[in-house]
């Protein structure tokens, strides 16, 4: 029997930076996906608000409250045995003042077996994000593309403001997070930050040099229509379920399924 992997800690992700070991990351949403994603390995399981736009339809992140997210949460703590869980602290709850972000960081701790939050935003949340870890929650940073701001952003665009970049990055480092999403820059900006940086940078449209790589579950299964550019499709699951739902309705129509090895 395969020995049992040990629990992941934001300690193991700092020592993987320093051991030049990439770290990898995945989203999920429940249990049966947060289950395997832990039994293959991946080091961290993001709860995202990308649940927002992959489960429940929206267009954006930005409807997704904290019960909703807690919700999720749950099911996934309760899977993972070896992977860090991270949690997305939702709009607009660590926006609103140090006291809510503490206020709803504990909730995630307390209701569910995840162990961490993130947080976006760069030099403008560095105060919550100190105030998080001084109240003894582990933070994990998002900088760059910041979804929840999309409509500030003026949309999903690749960032280029190299000296923003750099100070949202410090920022984060100095209030005191583990570690640091790099969403959707220019690869060379990636690749400065991360040098820069003694915690991990875990990149997602950020190109190769960040210290590990975070996808959503969906797009990396081939679920998603119209994936962005820096997706890479590991299975093509919508033709496969496509397909097997369409045999399922041919054999129930005629008549081949349910036969006798499916009935008692
Ligand atoms: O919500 C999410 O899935 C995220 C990733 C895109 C990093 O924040």
């Amino acid at each position: 029997m395969a020995a049992a992997k040990k629990q992941m800690t934001v300690n193991d992700f700092i020592d993987l930076k320093r051991q030049g070991q990439r770290i990898t990351m995945l989203t999920a949403y429940d249990f049966t996906i947060a289950k395997i994603l832990d039994q293959a390995g991946v080091d961290g399981i993001l709860v995202g608000d990308s649940l927002g736009m992959v489960v429940q339809g929206r267009e954006t992140t930005l409807k997704v409250s904290l019960d909703e997210i807690i919700y999720h949460a749950e099911m996934v703590g309760r899977a993972a045995e070896h992977s860090l869980i991270v949690v997305d602290l939702p709009f607009p709850t660590h926006l609103v003042g140090d006291h809510e972000a503490i206020a709803a960081a504990a909730r995630i701790l307390k209701e569910t077996e995840c162990q961490t939050v993130k947080l976006e935003g760069g030099v403008q949340q560095a105060g919550t994000i100190a105030a998080l870890v001084s109240a003894g929650i582990p933070v994990m940073g998002h900088i760059g593309l910041q979804p929840q701001s999309v409509l500030t952003m003026g949309g999903y665009k690749v960032q280029r403001d190299e000296e923003q970049l750099l100070a949202d990055a410090k920022a984060v480092e100095d209030a005191g997070a583990f570690s640091v999403v790099l969403e959707c820059m220019e690869a060379a900006i990636a690749a400065k930050i991360t040098a820069a940086l003694s915690i991990p940078t875990i990149g997602i449209g950020a190109g190769a040099h960040c210290d590990g790589q975070v996808l959503v579950i969906n797009d990396l299964l081939g679920l998603t229509d119209s994936p962005p550019r820096f997706v890479k499709e590991y299975a093509q699951l919508r033709s496969t379920i496509s397909d097997a739902v369409s045999q399922y309705c041919q054999d129930v129509q005629s008549k081949t399924f349910p036969d006798s090895s499916n009935s008692y």
